[in-house]
């Protein structure tokens, strides 16, 4: 059905389609038996990260659910667990529209969306309407006119207002749309960002009784040294994971498409390699000591696939959603679990240990 729908919504701007569906998608779950009617049986492929159990490795990236008022809807179709935001500390409207373009030839995305967030007060209203069913990532940015020098504020602030509500907390640094934001990734922003993020998660362990990991998220845009020294700190810290990658902003394969030409990030097809490069550089540094959430391009199960033999212990999706529709998470873990079966291991964790050589 999804091919039908789709043929009309890409007739319309990108963003308008995005709230008519979840409009729709809202309508129907509402309904008496709407949310049976929605959900998805997906195989289960259990596995703990970051001390966490999740139900299956895929997951929702950030950016999809900004304001946590979808979550209750997809929470239905079959993911292991969603991230939702990213959410600024105060409420701020982002760039301009338009902002969202999809370039269907290269089965991709460009968004410039800046941040746009109902602020973390009310994202925390509605994440508090929903009875939660799985495991949920909060992503936290910095907003748009709070300067640089000023950054680790921002953060430390979203950091203890989402604590007690998530599973995990991603720390958003390679956001391209957010003037000056990626200079987090440098050395010396990183490492009195990572310390101070640190200090505030072992205070709030201690006052809620519970320790919540921290992620950071990186850019794909980044030469191996910047991996390298990201890679130091990040094991210097105790950081508890890292999600690679974010949008890119190069336009690998796009010399042809005038659409390219529009500012923002890339996300869908054309960053799957960047993204696979950047992981299995990372895992090389970190050879399993922290987790990596491998997140970039995945289409198919056999994309999942490589991004977890590449290093990854979890995996994401975005731009696959828009094109595939809902569908494509139980198509992605049915793939997945074919895969397990064919190694012969009992486990999916098994089966990606095997394939990267090391069981
Ligand atoms: C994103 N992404 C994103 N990431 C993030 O950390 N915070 C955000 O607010 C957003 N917003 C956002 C909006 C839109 C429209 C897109 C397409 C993407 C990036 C996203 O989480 C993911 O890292 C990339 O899109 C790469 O994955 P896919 O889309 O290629 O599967």
């Amino acid at each position: 059905m999804y091919p039908l729908l789709r043929k009309l919504l890409f007739r319309l701007d990108a963003e308008f389609s995005h709230h008519l569906v979840f409009s729709l998608l809202r309508a129907l779950y509402r309904l008496p038996g709407g949310s049976r009617l929605l959900r998805r049986r997906v195989p289960a492929l259990p596995l703990t990260v970051m001390g966490i159990a999740f139900p299956n490795p895929v997951g929702l990236a950030a950016g999809l659910d900004k304001n946590a008022d979808l979550a209750p809807i997809l929470a239905d179709f079959g993911f292991g667990f969603l991230e939702l935001g990213t959410v600024t500390p105060r409420p701020q409207p982002g760039n301009p529209k338009p902002r969202l373009f999809r370039l269907p030839p290269q089965r991709a995305v460009i968004n410039r969306m800046g941040f746009n967030s109902a602020g973390v007060a009310l994202f925390l209203n509605n994440l508090y309407q929903w009875e939660r069913t799985l495991p949920v990532g909060i992503n936290i940015g910095k907003n748009k006119d709070t300067p640089l020098e000023r950054a680790v504020d921002d953060y430390l602030a979203a950091l203890r207002a989402v604590y007690p509500h998530a599973d995990y907390v991603t720390v958003n640094i390679s956001s391209p749309n957010t003037p000056g934001l990626r200079e987090m990734q440098s050395q010396e922003h990183l490492d009195e960002l990572l310390r101070a993020l640190k200090a505030d998660q072992s205070a709030l362990a201690g006052i809620h009784g519970r320790y919540v990991p921290i992620a950071v998220k990186i850019a794909p845009d980044l030469d191996d040294s910047q991996i390298a020294a990201i890679a130091e700190l990040v094991l210097k810290h105790g950081v508890d994971a890292v999600i690679a990658t974010n949008t890119t902003i190069a336009r690998p394969g796009l010399e042809q498409e005038p659409l390219a030409r529009q500012a923002g990030g890339l996300s869908g097809h054309p960053l799957k390699p960047l993204s696979t490069a950047v992981i299995r550089k990372l895992y090389t540094h970190l050879q399993g000591k922290i987790p990596i959430i491998g997140v970039g391009g995945i289409e198919t199960a056999d994309d999942a696939w490589d991004k977890l033999a590449a290093g990854a212990d979890l995996v994401q999706i975005y731009t696959v959603f828009i094109y595939e529709g809902p569908g494509i998470v139980k198509r992605i873990l049915r793939g997945l679990a074919d895969k397990v079966a064919a190694s012969g291991c009992a486990t999916l964790v098994d089966a990606v240990a095997k394939a990267r050589g090391g069981g």
